[in-house]
């Protein structure tokens, strides 16, 4: 069987590779976390006094999104409403739960889509299916209006925005009884924004699940994008979306932290399965991004920009490594991704594993020209059996003072 045909906009997401997540909300001011109002049980009066609370005084959404193409992101997705069901973008008269009736007063939407526009950055929506504020979302014999409510909201966002990149939904898997009908809702999508990407968030119970025939991506939340468990005949992009911490939503008790060692691993493993790396970070109440996450993303960027393109433009190839490694094949080149290397003559310290030494590369493979680390351009010494499929070259260690946690081998065809 021929494989299926990858459709344009699946290929420019593709190459999209690595973006922003934001969960930002008004429960972004108690700092317990995105679900706080389902799992700490506030009275209700009480967690909508957070409303009043809701200012923005640290957003700048042009200083936001800079940040993230600093740090070698090429999109960034919004919490335009999460399931508090509090919008952050002018809701025209659907109700006054929204940022510009807020302390804030302003569409900070609108704010998030200049400056995407701007900056030429991926502009993704991520929008809540559930909803625990909006009263006719439990109510017996109202479904259909809150159906009609998701999609009136929908349509505002996909009408009012200018070109919008990509709908992210989440939360049917919270209500998996429901009749959903999506294919309403993916409708106001394609009418008003033919090329945006379509997304369902199949949760962590169901990693990689596509239940609908219009979602083009299997998402992996805080999992590896291994396997795709749907797809007949058709081609699905993948998604990786992970927290820094173990909340989506702000929480200043939160302390478990990911290091930019992991977000560099976690990335290289997205890639090595053809898989985007969705990377959150829930900023302040003021909107701004927590000085942790910043500088841990701000490092991260720096690494991306020793590997070439080959983050964005790699796919993989269907070769055989060792443990991790991996390569991806794409601007006329192939990339070894090498794990595991030590540091050169580092004997009292140990940061680095023993991996040092020969890396096989096992499959068909055109004949190569040269192999240099993308980060210092060192050549290094290689052989080639193209007619058995072999390839063989000594990955030296990261010189002394330098630890990249991935290093990047770039194999030049010959010409
Ligand atoms: C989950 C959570 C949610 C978060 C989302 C991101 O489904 O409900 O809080 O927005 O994952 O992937």
């Amino acid at each position: 069987m021929n494989a299926p045909e990858i459709p344009a906009r699946l290929q420019r997401f593709e190459s999209l590779a690595y973006g922003l997540f934001l969960h930002w909300g008004l429960y972004s001011c108690a700092e317990r976390g995105e679900w706080y109002w389902q799992h700490r049980k506030p009275a209700r009066a009480d967690y909508l006094k957070l409303f009043d609370r809701f200012d923005a005084r640290d957003f700048d959404a042009c200083a936001l999104v800079r940040q993230a193409k600093a740090a070698g992101m090429r999109y960034v997705c919004l919490t335009t409403r999460h399931h508090e069901g509090f919008s952050l973008f002018d809701t025209c008269g659907l109700n006054t739960f929204d940022a510009p009736h807020s302390p804030a007063k302003r569409d900070l939407v609108r704010e998030f889509s200049d400056a995407c526009d701007a900056e030429g950055m991926g502009k993704f929506f991520y929008h809540t299916t559930i909803d625990w504020w909006h009263a006719d979302f439990d109510a017996p014999g109202r479904w259909d209006d809150y159906l009609k409510y998701l999609n009136d909201s929908i349509e505002i966002l996909a009408t009012r925005y200018g070109r919008v990149d990509g709908f992210w939904f989440d939360g049917n898997w919270w209500r998996k009884d429901r009749d959903w009908k999506e294919d309403a809702l993916y409708a106001v999508v394609r009418k008003h924004q033919p090329d945006a990407i379509i997304v369902n968030n199949s949760s962590t119970g169901a990693l990689g699940r596509v239940a609908h025939p219009m979602v083009d991506i299997a998402t992996f939340e805080q999992g590896a994008p291994k396997t795709v468990a749907a797809g007949a005949g058709r081609y699905l992009a993948r998604e990786r979306c992970e927290t820094f911490n173990s909340h989506w939503g702000a929480s200043n008790r939160d302390f478990s932290m990911k290091s930019p060692a992991e977000v560099i691993r976690i990335l290289a493993e997205c890639r090595r399965y053809g898989a985007n790396l969705l990377m959150n970070v829930g900023p302040t109440p003021g909107g701004a991004l927590p000085a942790y996450e910043a500088a841990s993303l701000a490092l991260v960027g720096r690494w991306i920009e020793t590997c070439g393109q080959s983050i964005y433009d790699g796919r993989p190839a269907p070769v055989l490594c060792r443990r991790e490694d991996f390569v991806l094949q794409g601007g006329g080149a192939y990339h070894y991704f090498a794990h595991d290397l030590e540091i050169t003559d580092n004997v009292h310290l140990h940061h680095g594993e023993p991996g040092r030494g020969l890396r096989t590369i096992q499959g068909a493979l055109p004949r190569i020209a040269r192999v240099t680390w993308t980060d210092n351009g060192e050549e290094l010494v290689f052989t080639q059996d193209v007619a058995r499929g072999v390839l063989t070259f000594d990955a030296t260690a990261h010189p002394y003072g330098e630890q990249r946690v991935v290093r990047v081998a770039r194999l030049e065809l010959v010409s």
